[in-house]
């Protein structure tokens, strides 16, 4: 992780570090699984291509990358994309894939980068693992890095069969290993709010159905927004 995170709770840095070991140790089975989920994703892909013509030009950054796929797509439309993540073992991941591509491991509520860096970010499923507070840190850092007049992309997990939006899953075991972590699905109405709370202006909203047969079974939210001057 890039930053020290200074002035964030104990309990806080705790479940961070919980987060980050978690990817850590599933990040090759993650790519394994995913590496290839696009190909199944038309939505997913053509929204993705109208995130990039809608930015025309600056850096693209894809936050919480994971093993970077969603990042490769982006540098397959365009030249300027950057792939962050808080898991070292993920970006290893991501750099294999992708040994020309840049990739940093920082976590979003501390972001690297200087006001207004970024033209565009998007970040797919990432913002999960956060409790409100953090959910509304992330959103802050990420309307400091992107320059007024930018664009946001986000997906997250509305709900499931078994979840309803505002609920938690707990998982301690993932792909045969001990994790701890929490997976918040969210309320597209209380997402929107936080972002437009954060200085962002909402464009666009994208709600599916799950697409059992290449994700996990959840309904998904798209939210496309704009950085406020
Ligand atoms: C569910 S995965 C999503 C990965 C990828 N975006 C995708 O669509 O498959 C969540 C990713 O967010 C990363 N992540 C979690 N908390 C983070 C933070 N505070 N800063 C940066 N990345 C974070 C994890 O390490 C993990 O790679």
């Amino acid at each position: 992780m890039s930053g020290t995170l200074l002035g964030v709770a104990d309990d806080d840095r705790a479940k961070h570090e919980r987060v980050r070991d978690a990817y850590d140790a599933v990040a090759s089975d993650y790519d394994r699984a995913l590496a290839d989920e696009l190909n199944g994703k038309p939505l997913d892909r053509k929204l993705l291509e109208a995130f990039v013509e809608l930015v025309v030009e600056g850096t693209i950054a894809d936050v919480g990358c994971g093993p970077g796929h969603v990042t490769r797509f982006l540098a397959g439309l365009h030249d300027d994309v950057i792939g962050i993540d808080l898991s070292a073992v993920m970006i290893d991941v991501a750099k294999e894939h992708a040994p020309d591509l840049e990739f940093q491991v920082a976590s979003m509520l501390d972001l690297p980068v200087r006001n207004g860096a970024w033209a565009g970010a998007v970040t797919f499923y990432s913002v999960i693992h956060f409790h409100d507070g953090q959910r509304a840190g992330a959103w802050r850092e990420l309307a400091r890095a992107i320059r007024p007049g930018g664009w946001l992309l986000v997906a997250f997990h509305v709900d499931s069969a078994d979840h309803q939006a505002g609920e938690i899953n707990h998982v301690t075991e993932w792909s045969g290993r001990v994790v701890d972590l929490d997976g918040h699905f969210l309320d597209p109405v209380n997402v929107i709010g936080e972002l437009e709370l954060a200085g962002f202006s909402v464009v666009a909203q994208v709600d599916r159905a799950p697409n059992p047969s290449v994700e996990y079974p959840s309904r998904r939210c798209y939210v496309l927004v704009q950085r406020r001057p």
